[in-house]
């Protein structure tokens, strides 16, 4: 989604500001640009990729000042295109700003502006914000901004800049990430810390409705009635490597392999002397106990990481899951009850319609219970509890280590709950707090297959006819079904081969005549109780002429006999697998994408944080 930067200083800004963009490039964005004031603001704008901008700055020999915004856009509102692209200025050029969410009464607003004769040039949410600021405007920028934050609605961060202060930058949010940097006579406004990670580790969170003013050598807080605010200086507390590649050609293969570190973080942190220490969750035993029912509402691949989270859960503490998309949550009047308890996932913890799902559920007296991996975030302040995945920064569009730590979290969450709930007889949850200690070396062991997978992968795409290298079946029973969900996007996602998941007994309902001759089908049977039942839903698709890959757990060797090759996982607990199972298909998906010349990290159409409905 938007990426915002700002910089007050006494250095040039326009370098920091398209650095800064660049470190926020992962957010997904079709258009960028910059605003730099010295005697004037001076605006360069441009559609496409941060480069096509950095090479209009170069040919304009640079843009002087000491202070200046940035902004990615992706766009909502208008085509993608230099028009509308940030920064916007106001008719008379006096106000510019860059925002980052929709202002929901834009159209009024902007009827009313231009009944009194102000021109718009962009089709644009954002140039209201300008136009209003410029037409309240009486000298005062922070009153006349608490005017314009009295008219407008919907979610926003925004920087903007006055003609008539030459030194200032103001900040304020509402929905939308903002966060105030702290440097060495300078200071900086970003959607998110590795804007400013080059420059600065302090800074403050701005919250909603807080204004920032913003100066080379100082930042006030202030309120709506103008109260100044006192917040704690938060200190970035991971390397600034891990917010870069580190060596890999794409953050996604970095990410990738940082997963048996994360897991060993987010799982071996909540396990000591055979305990399970849930951080400190205001949730009580009673609470869970008396549980009714668990709502997990999430989006994309947290909501891949809920389908397999309610076998486990259910399996574990028998509380009945449902497992809702939030965009669908949200508008359906769920049933929700005061003794349920509802979950929400999110890597980012600021995706739109999982904060909303998440009021929702609130709203109701529900209370709420967060698995989020951006510290701080919306979803996570505004939960009841929250359980951090501790994955590290995720920079690549396509989750891995975020998706794998969510399940790790929700194995945590069922084990618990189970043990408090006494629905794990003592025996089993021993063995199960082993198994889960030993996942990220397990996971580790997987990584001995990547050649393998990249000569599939290779392979695969010189095989066949174009439908069958472009269409691309994954089975699998019970959780592998739910595991296949995930393994399925990322080939998509990336690719942009398309494929399906499918839960195998249901392919000879329809899917089935679809199989033809060199279609890749890949059968993911680690369930021991399914494992026979998949094992002939593979001949099935074999004896139509599907090329068959399977995944499956180590020492069940007679699959060898059915499928065209094999992948074996260690051996674990049948609740745990999913973690394992999904990691030879990231592999697969990664060498697939750069097979094709993809662009691994920032696949076409996406954004890594989609903070609009
Ligand atoms: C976007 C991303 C997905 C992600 C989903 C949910 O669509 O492209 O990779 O799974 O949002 O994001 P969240 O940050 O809430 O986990």
């Amino acid at each position: 989604m938007c990426g915002i930067v700002g910089y007050a200083g006494y250095q040039p800004a326009a370098p920091f500001l398209l650095e800064g963009l660049q470190k926020l490039e992962y957010r997904g964005y079709d258009s960028a640009g910059i605003a730099v004031f010295s005697d004037k603001v001076r605006t360069m704008k441009s559609q496409g990729r941060l480069a096509t901008l950095r090479e209009k700055v170069d040919a304009a020999g640079g843009i002087p000042g000491t202070l200046g915004i940035g902004h990615t856009r992706w766009a909502t509102h208008g085509a993608p295109n230099d028009i509308n692209s940030h920064p916007h200025s106001s008719m008379t050029g006096r106000i510019t700003v860059v925002h980052n969410g929709i202002i929901e009464n834009y159209i009024p607003l902007k009827e009313e502006l231009q009944a009194e004769g102000i021109v718009f040039r962009s089709e644009t949410d954002t140039e209201v914000v300008a136009q209003l600021f410029d037409k309240l405007y009486d000298g005062d920028l922070v009153g006349t901004l608490i005017q314009v934050v009295g008219k407008i609605r919907g979610s926003y961060a925004l920087g903007i800049l006055c003609k008539d202060y030459p030194d200032t930058l103001l900040a304020v949010r509402k929905d939308s990430p903002m966060i105030i940097g702290l440097g060495e006579h300078e200071n900086y406004i970003a959607s998110d810390i590795p804007a400013v990670l080059d420059h600065t580790r302090n800074y403050y969170l701005l919250n909603d409705n807080e204004i920032a003013i913003i100066k080379a050598d100082s930042v006030e807080l202030l309120d709506l009635d103008r109260n100044p605010i006192h917040h704690d200086v938060y200190t970035v507390d991971y390397d600034i490597s891990a917010a870069e590649k580190g060596g890999y050609d794409y953050f996604m293969m970095k990410e990738i392999k940082e997963q048996p570190n994360a897991l060993r973080t987010c799982i071996g942190s909540r396990i000591q002397n055979g305990k399970i220490q849930l951080d400190k969750i205001r949730l009580t035993e009673e609470q869970i106990k008396n549980m009714g029912r668990i709502h997990i509402v999430a989006c994309g691949s947290a909501w891949h990481a809920a389908m397999v989270g309610k076998y486990v859960i259910e399996e574990l503490t028998r509380i009945p899951v449902e497992v809702d998309l939030a965009s669908e949550f949200r508008y359906r009047r769920p049933i929700l009850k005061p003794n349920d308890l509802c979950i929400t996932i999110s890597q980012s913890g600021e995706t739109a319609d999982t904060l909303a799902a998440l009021r929702e559920a609130r709203a109701n007296n529900v209370h709420v219970l967060s698995i989020v991996n951006a510290v701080g975030s919306s979803i996570a302040r505004e939960s009841d509890d929250v359980l951090y995945t501790m994955a590290g920064p995720e920079i690549a569009v396509a989750t891995t280590k975020g998706y794998t730590t969510q399940l790790a979290v929700l194995y945590l969450v069922a084990l618990k709950f189970g043990m408090i709930r006494d629905t794990i007889p003592a025996k089993l949850a021993e063995k199960l707090l082993h198994d889960l200690e030993a996942l990220p070396d397990q996971l580790e062991s997987l990584f001995n297959d990547e050649e393998a997978l990249k000569q599939l992968a290779k392979d695969h795409q010189a095989r066949g006819t174009e439908k069958t290298r472009n269409n691309v079946f994954i089975i699998g029973r019970g959780i592998d079904y739910g595991a296949s969900l995930e393994s399925s996007l990322k080939l998509k996602e990336i690719s942009y081969v398309h494929s399906e998941a499918y839960a195998a007994g249901e392919l000879k309902h329809g899917t089935i005549s679809l199989i033809e001759e060199g279609t890749l089908v890949v059968a993911v049977a680690t369930q021991k109780p399914l494992y026979e039942k998949l094992i002939s839903n593979v001949k099935e698709v074999k004896a139509r002429g599907a090329y068959v890959v399977a995944i499956v757990r180590e020492g069940c060797t007679d699959v060898e006999s059915v499928a065209d090759q094999v992948f074996y996982i260690p051996n674990t607990s049948d609740l745990f697998t999913s973690t394992l199972t999904v990691v030879p298909m990231q592999l697969f998906a990664y060498y697939t994408a750069i097979e094709l010349g993809c662009d691994v990290d920032k696949p076409r159409n996406l954004a890594k944080s989609v903070t609009v409905e």
